[in-house]
């Protein structure tokens, strides 16, 4: 079966994610058609492959694995406290990344594949929105992670700062502000 991703998933970059994550276990969310969670299991990791199938992930040309539907919010209601690592390769550009982040929460890393997003450079990528950018700290970066699709992407390791809450919550009445317009 072809192998259609958003993220670069070579072998060279998984084998320095499967020693980072050294026996650790995984909840992945935005998994899409479930090609990351397969390689990875395919290596000896614990994944728990979990997304919605809205579209954008390549899944009607086949699932490389069992991926359940749930949102990444309910993913991490449901399994976050039996796992270690939150992963997320291309999330959408929604706050859906954000308010999976602050359930996961301060204390547990998260890995992150995608466009970055750093508006003092005036970068704006398409994965996640603005307010996850800012709630969440890189602590480490994959180097064997290769640039495909675009020149802005990178894998990293990131926490979830104190003060996340507040963040998503200015950004939420921001959008509500500019709805209000419309009334
Ligand atoms: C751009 S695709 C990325 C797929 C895959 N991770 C990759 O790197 O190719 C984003 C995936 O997230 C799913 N998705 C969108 N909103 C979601 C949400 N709120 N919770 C979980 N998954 C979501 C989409 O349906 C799609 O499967």
């Amino acid at each position: 079966m072809k192998e259609y991703s958003w993220g670069n998933f070579e072998d060279q970059f998984l084998d320095e994610l499967v020693q980072w994550i050294d026996g650790r276990r995984v909840l992945e969310v935005f998994s899409g058609n479930g090609l990351l969670a397969k390689k990875l299991r395919e290596r000896g990791v614990d994944i728990i492959p979990t997304t919605t199938f809205q579209g954008h992930d390549f899944h009607e040309h086949g699932m490389h694995c069992d991926v359940e539907e749930l949102p990444a919010s309910n993913a991490v209601k449901k399994y976050g406290d039996d796992c270690d690592v939150l992963l997320m390769s291309w999330p959408v550009a929604t706050e859906d990344a954000s308010v999976a982040s602050i359930l996961w929460g301060e204390e547990k890393p998260m890995i992150y594949i995608g466009e970055v997003t750093d508006l003092a450079k005036h970068q704006l990528g398409g994965c996640a929105s603005d307010s996850f950018f800012e709630m969440t700290k890189v602590s480490h970066t994959f180097q064997s992670y290769r640039r495909g699709r675009s020149g802005i992407e990178h894998a990293s390791v990131r926490r979830v700062l104190p003060g996340a809450r507040e963040i998503l919550k200015r950004a939420v009445d921001e959008w509500n502000n500019t709805l209000r317009t419309f009334r």
